[in-house]
Order: C-alpha cells, then structure tokens, then sequence
C-alpha cells in the first residue's frame, strides 16, 4: 500500500521570471492536509481519509518545481485563465474589435494560452494556517486578452474537509474573463490506476455537445437516453466506450454539463467503492466540465506512478467553453467598475 505524505518544500523553492516559489501547506483538525504552490496557484495535494482513516493523496501532480515545469501536461491542479477550455480558431470580437489570441489546441486557443495563469508566479498571503490568497496580474494584451487583470484566488481548508476556493478579478478594459481549477483527482490515490471504476453523479439535464475540433456546436442536448445521463450515479466506465461521435471526439468525456444547482447542493460528484471516498463538487458557475483524462499520457507522478490514459478525472467549474463566440451563452464579458466573484468547494466525505 502506498503511504502518502505532502512533497518535500524544498523541492519547490526557486526562481522563475525573478520570484521566489515555494510549497504552502494546510491541515486541518479532521487530519486532512493540503499542499499549494504559487507556480500556477495551484492544488499540488490534497490527503483525506479513507475509510479506514489511511491519508490518500486523490490529486495528481508531481514532487517538484521542475517537474511541474517540465510536465507533457501542464494544468496539473492549476489556476486556470484568463479563459477556461477552447475559443474557437483562438478569436473573438468585443463590439467592432477583433482580439486574436495565441493559439496552442491546433488552431484554437486553450485554457488561456501556453502562457496561461497555470504559468505564472502568484504572489500569496498566508492567513491563519488555514487560507492562503494567490495574486496575479495579467497585463493588457497577455496571451492576446485585453485588459489589466487583477486576480485573486484564495484556498481555505475548512475543518468539515473542503476546500473552498474563491476567486476574484477586476480589468481596467472590457474583457473576457472564465477561471477555474483543473485538479484530476482519482479517488483511489494518484498514481493508482484508473478512475473508470470511479462513480460519477450529476444532475444536469442537458449538456454541451462539441464538433470535431471540441468546440461547442452551440446546442445545449438533453442528457437523456445518452452516455451523459448521470442523473443517477454510474460508472465511468459504463458510458465512456459509446459508439458516438460526441465521445469520440474527446476519446472520452470532455464536456461541459449545465449547472442549475444553487451553492447549497452539489453540482457533481463522484465516488470510489475502493477507497469509500465521496468528493462532492459545490460551484456558483453555469457549468461543470467533466474531463475524463483522456490525453493524460505518460508523466510520471508524485507517487514514482505514471499517469496514463483516464489516471485522473477533473470535475471543471466554469463558463460554458467558448462562450466569447456564442453569444446566447451565459456571458463572460468583465466591464471595468465590476468585480468577479466565483467559487468552488471540494467537499470530502466517506459514503456512508
Ligand atoms: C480540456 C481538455 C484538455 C485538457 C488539457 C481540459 O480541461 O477540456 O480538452 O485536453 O484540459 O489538460
């Protein structure tokens, strides 16, 4: 059996583009700890108890700086903007002005470029052993976004084990804005095969249907009599092999389903019969993306593991990808004067 601990601090102290990095850690009294890092303001692990009160580490990543830097995929448990998933051809238009983005998902632009917020430096205040705050601030133009932004994100493990993540941001000109984390979480412990096996439940009624090239075909589809219909908790495995185009296009799940739970009741969740650890997923965003790790390939993990096809899954709150490009989506536009607010909580739990 695997034993797992937090990574080593040290490991993530260094300089990138002049700041200092570092590892931030947070425990709580139930017994679950926490690791963060301001490269990306990202989640690096996060050990709950199974039920037999054994610490599993259900986030993958890896054990250092470099390795993060080195990664084949780079949003392991990362801050995600300025925006979220694909802009289609990696363009949209605010009014009259056309914003050409950088382009890094072949013609498209993904999770806000190569150079996204899951690459910068946040600077972080900790607060109490209990939260930490992550800043960043996106000059006008980076990536092609227009706009200074003011960012923040803020985690705070809780003693009923969530985590609950805040984010903030304001601009000085009209923007697109669309944060989120991307955390893959197997709830057998990373590195510990895959997570088809895994229960997911959600109680969207319609999804996001995506063309070929995963962008949304603007249709929002009944889940109904389809492979997304998780209205009652079922196996991953039980619809990831649909013969159909729209799991075919993602070699799995890749898609966005309409959140129309309030705060107080989860968006998704999901659950391992091996572990009995239940991870429920509570968000103010129109949209959860269940991404089902189907390009993972190959990196090797904290736990000395490889992280291969379907090794972790990401339940992504979030806008509706593409959203600049289809205006009768939920709208993503960020006006001087207002401020972004949103929030995802993590939720822990044995099922009972
Ligand atoms: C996207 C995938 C993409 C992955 C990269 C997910 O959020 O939906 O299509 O390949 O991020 O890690």
């Amino acid at each position: 059996m695997t034993i797992y601990t937090l990574p080593d601090t040290k490991a993530f102290e260094s300089c990138l583009n002049n700041k200092n990095t570092h590892l931030l850690t947070l425990a709580n009294r139930a017994g679950m700890q926490i690791a963060l890092s301001d490269y990306g303001a990202r989640l690096v692990s996060v050990l709950v108890p199974n039920r037999h009160g054994d610490l599993v580490d259900v986030v993958l990543g890896f054990d250092s700086i470099d390795a993060y830097r080195n990664a084949q995929e780079q949003y392991h448990g990362a801050t995600i903007g300025r925006f979220a998933n694909r802009i289609a051809a990696g363009h949209f238009y605010l009014g009259e002005a056309s914003f050409p983005l950088v382009q890094n998902n072949a013609e498209n632009s993904l999770h806000g470029g190569p150079e996204g917020f899951h690459r910068k430096v946040w600077d972080r205040q900790v607060s109490l052993k209990k939260q930490v705050d992550f800043y960043y601030v996106s000059p006008d133009g980076e990536e092609g976004f227009p706009g200074t932004l003011n960012t923040c994100v803020s985690y705070e493990l809780t003693n009923e084990n969530e985590i609950k993540i805040h984010f903030r941001a304001t601009t000085d000109k009209t923007t697109v804005v669309n944060l989120t984390n991307h955390a893959y979480f197997n709830l057998n412990g990373e590195g510990n095969g895959d997570i088809l096996n895994h229960f997911i439940e959600i109680p969207s009624t319609h999804f996001i249907p995506i063309n070929d090239k995963q962008i949304p075909t603007g249709e929002l589809l009944p889940v109904e009599d389809t492979a997304f219909d998780f209205r009652e908790a079922k196996k991953i495995a039980q619809g990831i092999n649909t013969p159909v185009d729209q799991i075919h296009y993602a070699t799995g799940y890749d898609h966005g389903f309409v959140n129309e739970s309030p705060i107080s009741s989860p968006a998704a969740a999901a659950y391992s019969e091996e572990s009995g650890i239940l991870l429920e997923v509570f968000t103010d965003q129109p949209s959860i993306h269940l991404y089902t790790g189907n390009f993972l390939a190959d990196d090797q993990g904290k736990s000395g593991n490889r992280y291969l096809k379907h090794g972790g899954f990401c339940f992504e709150a979030q806008h509706y990808p593409d959203s600049p490009n289809q205006p009768h989506f939920p709208t993503v536009i960020l006006n001087p004067g207002e401020e972004l607010k949103q929030t995802i909580i993590y939720k822990f739990s044995i099922k009972k």
